[in-house]
């Protein structure tokens, strides 16, 4: 075989562009990407992450990144980096997510989040780099028909967040339907959670955290008294509301999956991410528990305004496409957050 010259186009590892790859569930996937030969510019405006993030990941992989500090709706920028690297996808992970507060700001959820894809879009199309990967959510099935719910499940999400993906999901469809050269993989999440095993990355919300897992791994840490357990009289097993946990790091794998489809030429793809199984929030709190061997304080309280009962995932067409599944079960997701919930207040 005659050996590969820098010259050699073919043998080149590709090179993505990773928008909100210093956030959880981005730098999650750069790991998982650089190990899987991947060379990565990641563009972040930091408005919800660090950028050492970004120096841990490289620490996890041993391998450098292009960080660019700088945000989707910025034209010019993007086309600066579409034009100077060698791009040859898009995962899209840049946005804002907080469900309440879209409620209370929706406007910036649209400029962020709806916006934002038009400008990277449209800088995509006229670099001619039209290889993406988007992060969509579970939430834009909306109040459940059917459970699990399957990719057609019909689309009706109850808040402004949900609203925004669900455009831009309408918009990638669109832009596939006029332009068959683009390929697309529309990715909803069910609930991710965990952290990377070397406890150097994971989830660390500002403020309160809003989500389960945050919460109790502050209340096993001593950052919080109790856990409130928004509703006991919906009608699952215990009472309490059930979700579909996926480890971040099956997530990661997903992406990666989903991005070798893409440039395998496979095809266009809308596929759920989760693990297929509902867990309830005092199964959650229990595993916690047993993964710190420390008591989660806790207490019955009214249910959250807009909460679903229970959703999960079918993530049969996500494994039958791409060959993935969630691998990791309730216990590793527990204790991986723990280690990185330790690992923060050994640092602060
Ligand atoms: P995150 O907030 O940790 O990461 C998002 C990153 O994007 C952050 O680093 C933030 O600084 C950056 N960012 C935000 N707006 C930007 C902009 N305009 N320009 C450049 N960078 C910007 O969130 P995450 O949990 O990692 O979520 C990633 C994506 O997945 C989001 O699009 C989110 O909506 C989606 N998603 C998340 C969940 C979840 O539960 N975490 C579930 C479903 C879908
Ligand atoms: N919960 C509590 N107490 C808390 C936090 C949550 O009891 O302090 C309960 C909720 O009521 C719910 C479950 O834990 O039953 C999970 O709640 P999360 O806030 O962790 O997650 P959600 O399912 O409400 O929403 C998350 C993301 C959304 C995303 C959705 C589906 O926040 O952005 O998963 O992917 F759309």
């Amino acid at each position: 075989m005659a050996p590969t010259t820098e010259h050699d186009q073919s043998a080149r590892p590709s090179t993505l562009l990773i928008t909100g790859g210093a956030g959880y569930i981005g730098s999650h996937t750069c790991v998982a990407l650089q190990a899987a030969g991947y060379r990565l510019v990641v563009l972040d405006n930091f408005c919800n992450s660090q950028p050492e993030t970004l120096d841990r990941v490289e620490r996890i992989s041993g391998q450098r990144l292009t960080a660019v500090h700088g945000d989707v709706r910025d034209r010019a920028l993007l086309d600066r980096v579409l034009s100077e690297q060698a791009i040859a996808g898009v995962i899209h992970f840049a946005g804002l997510k907080a469900v309440g507060e879209s409620s209370e700001k929706p406007l910036d959820y649209y400029e962020n989040n709806v916006a934002g894809s038009v400008t990277l879009l449209q800088a995509m199309q006229a670099a001619g780099v039209k290889t993406l990967v988007f992060s969509s959510s579970a939430t834009v099935y909306g109040m459940p028909q059917f459970l699990p719910y399957t990719e057609a499940h019909p689309l009706a999400p109850v808040n402004p967040y949900g609203r925004t993906k669900l455009m831009v999901e309408d918009m990638l469809r669109d832009l596939q339907q006029a332009d068959a050269a683009w390929r697309i993989a529309i990715l909803r999440y069910f609930n991710p959670v965990g952290a990377h095993p070397s406890g150097l990355i994971g989830e660390d919300p500002q403020g309160i955290p809003n989500n389960l897992m945050p919460f109790i791994a502050q209340v096993a840490g001593g950052r919080r008294a109790f856990l409130n357990i928004w509703g006991n009289d919906y009608d699952t097993p215990d009472g309490t509301g059930v979700r579909d946990y996926i480890h971040v790091d099956d997530l990661a794998a997903g992406h990666v999956a989903a991005l070798q489809h893409l440039q395998r030429g496979a095809g266009s793809v809308t596929l759920n991410l989760g693990s297929g199984v509902g867990h309830s929030v005092l199964e959650v709190a229990q595993a916690f528990e047993a993964a710190c061997g420390r008591p989660i304080a806790r207490q019955f309280a009214p249910r959250r305004a807009g909460d679903l009962p229970a959703f999960w995932a079918d993530s049969s067409l996500a494994q039958q496409v791409l060959g993935w599944r969630a691998a990791s079960s309730l216990t590793q997701m527990c204790e991986d957050t723990w280690r990185f919930q330790r690992g923060l207040q050994t640092a602060s």
